[in-house]
């Protein structure tokens, strides 16, 4: 896991980044009041975004890194490459279990950890998940 700064992003790490923190103003958490942005890059360089959308049910709230990769495979992507997942922590935020083995799942590898200062960590599925859930 890689500590870097806001000006060490490469452009299309930047570009992830800027598309994880504006789909995060959509983020519907009238629970939780604890907003998150996530955006994946497919195969082909397509980006896609989600956040993370919450319910009276509790259990039913989604996360923002969920609701983007599925806002990919829903519009047919089947190979993912890299997500960046931004809230308002002190440091970057830390995906949930449930997440990670989601990414597991279309094949991401790197992972940007975020948060609105812009201090990131740069990571992989394989660091954040080892030994994850296969058939
Ligand atoms: N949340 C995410 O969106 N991503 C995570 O990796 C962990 C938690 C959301 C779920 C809920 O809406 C709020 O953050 C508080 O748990």
């Amino acid at each position: 896991m890689k500590d870097v700064k806001l000006n060490e992003l490469s452009p299309a790490w930047r570009e992830l980044y800027d598309a994880a923190v504006a789909a995060r103003k959509n983020a519907y958490i009238p629970y939780s009041n604890f907003a998150v942005g996530a955006a994946v890059r497919c195969a082909n360089g397509k980006i896609y975004s989600g956040c993370n959308v919450e319910n009276a049910s509790y259990g039913l709230c989604v996360c923002g890194e969920r609701n983007a990769i599925f806002h990919a495979a829903c519009a047919g992507e089947r190979e993912m490459t890299e997500l960046c997942v931004v809230a308002d922590t002190s440091g970057p935020v830390s995906p949930c279990g449930a997440c990670r083995q989601v990414m597991r799942e279309f094949g991401i590898q790197t992972v940007i950890l975020a948060n609105m200062k812009g201090d990131f960590k740069i990571t992989t599925v394989e660091e954040l998940l080892p030994y994850g859930f296969e058939l």
